[in-house]
Formats: structure tokens, C-alpha cells, sequence
């Protein structure tokens, strides 16, 4: 499909998907996050793609929502239209792993899309914030309630109520990325983060990430018993014999998704 405000490549069983509004430094309107939506929900149903890397420009992620698209906006219209819901829900539909590779600015609406990604690698220019208190609003796609399970209470609330930004030494510190690399490293590392998750089995590849994700949903006693069933299922598998088969024969494993 043609896309206006993203890119989509497939490479190597990589979906790499650019945030693509140069003008407005990615900032998120209808449009984008319908094309988004459409592009994720692609990615999940094509069988060559195994990963999805998510990512802007070098100077910006995304700066939040758009606010000139949000500016005239009643509390009814946002209220009737459900701004972002549906195609938000979607984003977060998606089965297979996505990667945020961030490099400069992910703000407002920007840090909360990079959350809803699996992890986040930036590049040691990133810088993430939670603004909308600086235009009589607050988050409204996660940063009061993902930004708190990452980062604790303290930095979330400092973030929230004064609008301050955090780098990227700060972000890792804190436990919101996972790695953080020179800026001009930022997509190697990326692709090749998404290269390894692609050699896996697809099926413990999400059964990994429906685990993880259970923990925030659920209590200690549920989420562990959800783990072992699930690592009990997957001895049903062929990839399971295939792995632990491979192992023994000092040999590479062959999964075949089965
Ligand atoms: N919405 C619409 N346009 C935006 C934008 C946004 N969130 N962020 C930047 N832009 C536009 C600017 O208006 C500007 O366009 P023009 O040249 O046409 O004026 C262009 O992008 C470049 O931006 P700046 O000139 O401001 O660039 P800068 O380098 O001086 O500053 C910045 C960069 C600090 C990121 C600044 O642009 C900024 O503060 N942006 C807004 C950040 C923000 O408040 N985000 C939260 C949005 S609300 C939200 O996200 C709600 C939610 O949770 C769902």
C-alpha cells in the first residue's frame, strides 16, 4: 500500500517502518496513525516479516500529537471521535516483537508510542518527555500509566507535572531503553537487534512477548503460572525438540515455526 506520512521497507524478515513528517518533526495526526495501524496490522499478517523495527528521523521520533490538528477541538469531538483509540488499539494489536529505535525527540504522544513498542533503543541524542502539561492538557496515550511502570512514580510525576525532558543517559538509567548507542550506530544496532529475534522460533518469539507483557497485567501468583503454562506448551512444539536437539548436537538450530 502507498503511505504519505510513513516508510515501510521489508528487509531480511525486517519490517522497517520511518515515521515520515519531516516538517512537523513526525508529529502524530489521523493520518500517520491510520497509515501506522495499516502498516503494523501488514506487518503481523506477512509471513516474511519477522520483527518490526519502529523508528523517525535523526532529529525527532515524533514531537507528541499534532497540536494544530488538536487545537480547535471540543470535549465532544475528541469524546465522539475517540481521538487515537482505535487506531492506537490497533498499533498495540500487533503479535510479533517491534523495536523503537529512537534518535532526538520522542514527546508527549511520541514517548508513549515508543513505549507501546516491545523496547526501545535510542541514540545517546534522545530525549523523551511528557509536555502536554505545558498546553493545559495531559498524556493521553500512556504517559501516566507506562511511564510510571517504567520509570517509578518520582521521575514519572516530575516528567508529567513539570514537562522537563530526560536523555538518554538518563532514560537508560531509569530503565525506559534497553541500550543506548552513538547516534550514527542508532539503526545497525536496531536491525541487528531485530535480526537476532528473527532467527528464533515465531512461536516462542511471541509466546515470550505475551508472557512479558502479562506482568504488567496481572499479579505475581497469575503471571508465573502463566509462564509455566505457556513454557509447558511450547514442549508441543517441533521448534522445541529442534532447539534442545540442536544444542545437544552442537549445531545451529533450524526453526521452522512449528
Ligand atoms: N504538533 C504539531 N507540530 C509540531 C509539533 C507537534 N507536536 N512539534 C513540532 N511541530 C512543528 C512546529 O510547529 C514546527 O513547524 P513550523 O515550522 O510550521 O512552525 C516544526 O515542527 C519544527 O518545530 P520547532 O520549530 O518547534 O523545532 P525546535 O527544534 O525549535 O523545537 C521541539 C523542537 C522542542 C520538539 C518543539 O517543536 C516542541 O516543543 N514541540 C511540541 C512538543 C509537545 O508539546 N508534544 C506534546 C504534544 S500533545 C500530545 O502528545 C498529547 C498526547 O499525549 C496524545
Amino acid at each position: 500500500m502507498a503511505y504519505e506520512t510513513i516508510i515501510v521497507e521489508i528487509e531480511d524478515h525486517v519490517a522497517l517502518i520511518k515515521l515520515n513528517r519531516p516538517d512537523a518533526l513526525n508529529a502524530l495526526n489521523e493520518q500517520l496513525l491510520s497509515e501506522l495501524a495499516t502498516a503494523v496490522g501488514e506487518a503481523q499478517q506477512n509471513d516474511k516479516v519477522r520483527c518490526v523495527v519502529l523508528t523517525g528521523s535523526e532529529k525527532a521520533f515524533a514531537a507528541g500529537a499534532d497540536i494544530k490538528m488538536m487545537s480547535e477541538k471540543s470535549f465532544v469531538d475528541v469524546f465522539t471521535e475517540d481521538l487515537f483509540t482505535a487506531d492506537i488499539d490497533a498499533i498495540q494489536r500487533i503479535r510479533k516483537p517491534i523495536i523503537a529505535a529512537v534518535s532526538g525527540y520522542a514527546l508527549g504522544g511520541g514517548c508513549e508510542l515508543a513505549m507501546m513498542c516491545d523496547f526501545i533503543i535510542c541514540s545517546d541524542t534522545a530525549k523523551f518527555g511528557q509536555p502536554e502539561i505545558n498546553l493545559g492538557v495531559i498524556a493521553g496515550l500512556g504517559g501516566t500509566q507506562r511511564l510510571t511502570r517504567f520509570v517509578g512514580k518520582s521521575k514519572a510525576m516530575d516528567m508529567n507535572l513539570t514537562g522537563r525532558f530526560m536523555d538518554a543517559e538518563e532514560a537508560e538509567r531509569s530503565g525506559l531503553v534497553s541500550r543506548v548507542v552513538p547516534v550514527k550506530k542508532l539503526m545497525e544496532e536496531a536491525m541487528s537487534a531485530a535480526q537476532k529475534i528473527a532467527e528464533k522460533s515465531m512461536i516462542s518469539v511471541m509466546a515470550a512477548k505475551e508472557s512479558v507483557n502479562r506482568s504488567y497485567e496481572t499479579t505475581l501468583r497469575e503471571g508465573l503460572l502463566f509462564e509455566r503454562r505457556v513454557f509447558h506448551s511450547l514442549f508441543a512444539s517441533e521448534d522445541q525438540k529442534e532447539g534442545m536437539a540442536a544444542f545437544t548436537e552442537k549445531r545451529q538450530a533450524q526453526f521452522r515455526d512449528k
